[in-house]
């Protein structure tokens, strides 16, 4: 391959893709932010925004996950390490867990995620009661756009 037989580059503008609610909640404690949507791979790329003591609903994935912490600090309830800034956590496929982030955080906590495949989200006993593909995970995101009133951003990088 010669060297001038180059792929492409795309860049995500930080003020062109809005942080928004995840879901129509806008007090749900969880906010996200998508930056790009490989629905060939079912891969999605995306930042959240954890308020202190937010705890997700527990959920298994079917693909990979890869973490990097940028501010703040949380951990899963089913494991006993805790992710800080700089930090970078990787998942297995089917891992399962309770995300929180740490009741005494003074900011709000900041996480890069790579997920691939979707994920089956778990009642209080532990039975599924929803799984989410990448479409409905970008619907949460759409939730929360139009809860704020805003338009849709046309900048998410997509394959
Ligand atoms: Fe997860």
């Amino acid at each position: 391959m010669a060297v001038s037989d180059i792929g492409d580059t795309k860049l995500a503008l930080d003020d062109e893709i809005p942080w928004a609610p995840m879901g129509p909640d806008p007090d749900g404690g969880v906010d996200i932010k998508i930056l790009r949507v490989d629905e060939a791979n079912d891969r999605i790329v995306f930042l959240n925004r954890f308020q202190p003591g937010f705890t997700a609903i527990k959920h298994r994935h079917v693909g990979a996950v890869n973490a990097y912490t940028i501010q703040g600090r949380w951990h899963y309830l089913e494991y006993d390490w805790v992710s800080g800034p700089g930090d970078y956590v990787y998942e297995e496929p089917d891992s399962v867990h309770t995300l929180q982030a740490l009741p005494d955080n003074t900011e709000p906590t900041v996480v890069f995620f790579v997920v691939e495949g979707g994920l089956d989200v778990y009642d209080d006993d532990d039975n599924i009661m929803l799984t989410v593909d990448v479409p409905m995970f970008e619907d949460m995101y759409r939730q929360g756009i139009e809860a704020l009133g805003l338009p849709y951003p046309d900048k998410i990088l997509r394959e």
